[in-house]
């Protein structure tokens, strides 16, 4: 693998921070991390399972509901404030859980998590960070979760979560939908896998694997998942913290109940980024009969292809609590460090706001009281 690119980490030369000031949108961030993040991170951080059928079609989705906006309403105040497990938010926005943001800068999760407390929005740090997770709380006094790979040994993934509790993570996500490693086609042809001044620090022990051999993420961080996990171990990891879990990675009704009966006071609807089975519905198809199935139980997280505040509004309406970012935030990271990270979360939340606006919406109740008279599939 080739090394980083020196310039990913260094400071920002000013064409750079020029092109960040000038970026309107996420797309736009997009194109300036790709210039700036080392091309087998690049690839790794876009790519999706096999053919990327599921990772097209997340995007798309979104697009296809039509918002059905009212007209002369005064929406001259409005509040974009929500409420998530017990802790009010400046609008329905998480940051998703992902793995090695030291590949996009080298203030890694730190910087995420800065820019995420100082937006007042929840940061859910993923298991395969770069950065230990007790750094990483101390750099935030924001809303902090964690998300969980429950390990094959189940001891030491019961010490991880007293140890991330102690620390004051706030929540933990079990994640659902990665028995087995899906497979990237390009992290295959790059020979991807983490590079030798990155560690996966947080589930390393000394004289254990490491995600330093092998070849993309079956071979190189097999070690990290459990193919036999069942609902016993969400009841189990529930049986360890007094903090909620959600189950992250569902898109059937059926699953939403089990995670519910299994202890978790919440859902998330996301098929990992179109990272794992290829062919999965795109989350926006399937939100709201997951959203009817969690109805009253606790609360919905949806992600996949949110790109605009426009799909936060469709995705409220659909029946979510709130919406997450995993590649946006990424591409932020890349494209300027925490400023970056800082400007993907302003933007999206920005057009939220304007998005409620337009579409004649004054809170997220409202929103949700709307439901399937503000938005339709076309
Ligand atoms: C590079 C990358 C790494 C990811 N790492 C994790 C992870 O460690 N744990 C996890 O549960 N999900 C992980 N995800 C999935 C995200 O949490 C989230 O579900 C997904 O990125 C949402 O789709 P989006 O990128 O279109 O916003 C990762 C996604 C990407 C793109």
């Amino acid at each position: 693998m080739e090394s980083r690119k020196s310039d990913a980490c260094s400071p920002h030369t000013d064409s750079a921070e020029h092109a960040l000031r000038a970026a309107v949108s996420l797309a736009d961030l997009a194109r300036i991390a790709a210039t700036r993040i080392e091309p087998t991170a690049w690839d790794y951080y876009r790519s999706g399972a096999w053919d990327e059928t599921t990772l097209a079609r997340n995007e798309v989705a979104w697009r296809e509901l039509e918002i059905h906006y009212r007209g002369m309403v005064d929406v001259s105040k409005r509040s974009m404030r929500t409420t998530l497990f017990g802790r009010e938010i400046a609008c329905p926005l998480i940051v998703a859980p992902t793995a090695m943001q030291k590949l996009a800068h080298r203030d890694g999760e730190c910087a995420t998590a800065r820019a995420a407390s100082a937006a007042n929005l929840p940061m859910c740090l993923s298991s395969l960070a770069t950065t230990a997770l007790e750094e990483v709380r101390a750099a935030t006094a924001g809303p902090l979760w964690m998300q969980v790979y429950i390990s094959q040994d189940r001891g030491f993934t019961r010490d991880l979560v007293a140890r991330a509790d102690a620390a004051g993570i706030e929540a933990f996500a079990v994640t659902a939908d990665t028995p087995v490693w899906g497979v990237r086609e390009r992290d295959m042809r790059n020979g991807f896998r983490v590079p030798d001044d990155l560690r996966i620090v947080n589930l390393e022990r000394p004289g254990g694997p490491t995600g330093h051999s092998g070849v993309g993420m079956g071979g190189a961080l097999s070690w990290t998942i459990d193919p036999s996990l069942t609902w016993r171990d969400v009841e189990l990891l529930a049986s360890w913290t007094t903090r909620p879990i959600l189950v992250k990675g569902l898109c059937r009704p059926d699953d939403v109940r089990a995670a519910f009966d299994a202890g978790a006071k919440g859902v998330w609807i996301s098929n990992h980024g179109g990272r794992q089975l290829d062919g999965a519905p795109a989350t926006a198809s399937v939100l709201a009969p997951c959203a009817e199935a969690a109805h009253g139980r606790g609360a919905v997280i949806v992600d996949g292809g949110i790109r605009r505040g426009i799909d936060m509004l469709r995705a409220i309406a659909l029946g979510a609590d709130a919406v997450a970012i995993g590649r946006p935030v990424l591409w932020g990271l890349g494209a300027g460090g925490e400023t970056g990270v800082t400007r993907a979360l302003a933007m999206l939340s920005q057009e939220f706001d304007l998005a409620m606006a337009l579409a004649g919406v004054r809170s997220i109740s409202e929103i949700r009281a709307l439901a399937d008279g503000l938005v339709r599939v076309r």
